[in-house]
């Protein structure tokens, strides 16, 4: 690692690190971590749906034995709090990936490393001391694609987690209007040698989406191409209408993450938390689900397992943590999120996972009727 890193004091809560970060970052990056897509509607709203859920406090209970441990595709964890995928940590931190593998081991947190990351996957998994999750992108190249799985394979990989709701980024107008710039596809770690002939553009008059664009992108038979050579569990990610999760397990996924994207593809979608409950129905328990977009309080955690997933993904914090800490940062986001998810469980009368229900989310004041 290049530097030492600490912790900045008064940084309690995982809020504390944002205003700090944009600081240290520039605004290109900053633009690109902390945007979201058009308005940034759907971004605000995965924050403002949490804090609209009341939960319902319970007292005196035991708590003997209880604990925050589950079993997902075969391996153990000992919370429920994931590292969500992202592209280019080194936009926040030097140390990039490599940090934040380091900082999710020191928080026994799983990690979901993106196929976008500037250290190849094989680097990071070599740093890893928890269980590693690749998220996939389909490049056009179906051939380097599944090279690529064998790649995250052969490197110890534990699930693949196929990104779906993201063909196209979106209306990035924050990026844009700070001069951000991605990289060409080719210029990622992993992506080397990829042949990049299809850039998205579109002459004026003329169609960007229906012009060969999308003649390319994944399609549900994908995910059954996929699921032939592949030995990994597989998690489709950006999951949000209930036909979808149930095609979803239909062509073999093993796992779904109900999520927005963060708020960073599609604005106007809602916030993922108020679609999990219907997804949840749904699937009713025949694949295991998991969430994000918005998640910045161990209550939240808690509220996304008392509407149906098993575990979340935290995308932002991290980030913010990496460029303030680096793995320091990112270990104590990680440990800080979950010792308030515990204390929510305490507070709501949980003691292991499996107690966190729906009998946790307060149904709201009763109707008075009021007679004269
Ligand atoms: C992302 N996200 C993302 N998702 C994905 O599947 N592959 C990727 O490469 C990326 N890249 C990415 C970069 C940055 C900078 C951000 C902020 C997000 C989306 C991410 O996995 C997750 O869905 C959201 O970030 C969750 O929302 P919160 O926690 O950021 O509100
Ligand atoms: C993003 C892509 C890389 O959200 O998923 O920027």
């Amino acid at each position: 690692m290049a530097q030492t890193y600490e912790i900045p004091k008064g940084v309690e809560a995982l809020a504390d690190y944002e205003e700090l970060a944009r600081a240290r970052m520039t605004p290109e990056g900053w633009a690109y971590i902390a945007g979201g897509a058009a308005d940034e509607l759907t971004m605000r709203r995965n924050r403002e749906a949490f804090d609209r859920i009341e939960l319902v406090g319970r007292a005196l209970g035991d708590f003997s034995g209880g604990g925050t441990t589950l079993e997902l595709f075969g391996d153990h964890f000992d919370h429920p709090i994931f590292v969500a995928p992202a592209a280019r940590h080194k936009l926040a931190c030097p140390d990039g990936e490599i940090a934040t593998v380091v900082g999710a081991g020191g928080a026994k947190s799983g990690m979901v490393v993106s196929t976008e990351s500037d250290f190849t996957l094989e680097e990071i998994a070599a740093a890893a001391k928890t269980p590693l999750w690749f998220q996939l992108y389909i490049q056009h190249d179906r051939g380097f694609t599944r090279e690529l799985v064998g790649r995250a394979e052969r490197a110890g990989y534990k699930a693949l987690v196929l990104t779906v709701d993201a063909p196209v980024f979106g209306a990035r107008n924050r990026e844009q209007r700070a001069g951000y710039v991605s990289p060409k596809l080719s210029e990622f770690a992993n992506l080397r040698g990829l042949h990049t002939t299809h850039f998205a553009h579109a002459e004026l008059g003329e169609s960007l989406m229906f012009k060969g664009y999308m003649d390319v992108m994944p399609r549900w038979e994908d995910v059954a191409w996929l699921k032939s050579f592949t030995r990994l569990p597989l998690i489709l990610k950006g999951i949000m209408a209930p036909e979808d999760a149930e095609r979803a397990i239909a062509e073999g996924a093993d796992g779904i993450v109900v999520s927005n994207h963060g708020g960073r593809v599609l604005d106007t979608l809602p916030p993922s938390i108020d679609v999990l409950p219907a997804i949840a129905q749904q699937v009713a328990g025949r694949v295991p689900l998991l969430t994000d977009g918005g998640i910045r309080r161990g209550t939240d955690v808690l509220k996304a397992l008392a509407l149906g997933a098993s575990a979340v993904l935290l995308g932002r914090p991290y980030l913010h943590a990496l460029a303030v800490a680096g793995p320091a940062g990112v270990a104590h986001v990680l440990h800080v999120l979950r010792c308030e998810f515990e204390m929510a469980m305490v507070l709501t009368g949980c003691r292991t996972l499996a107690d966190i229900g729906p009998q946790v989310i307060w149904r709201g004041p009763p109707q008075y009727s009021v007679s004269r």
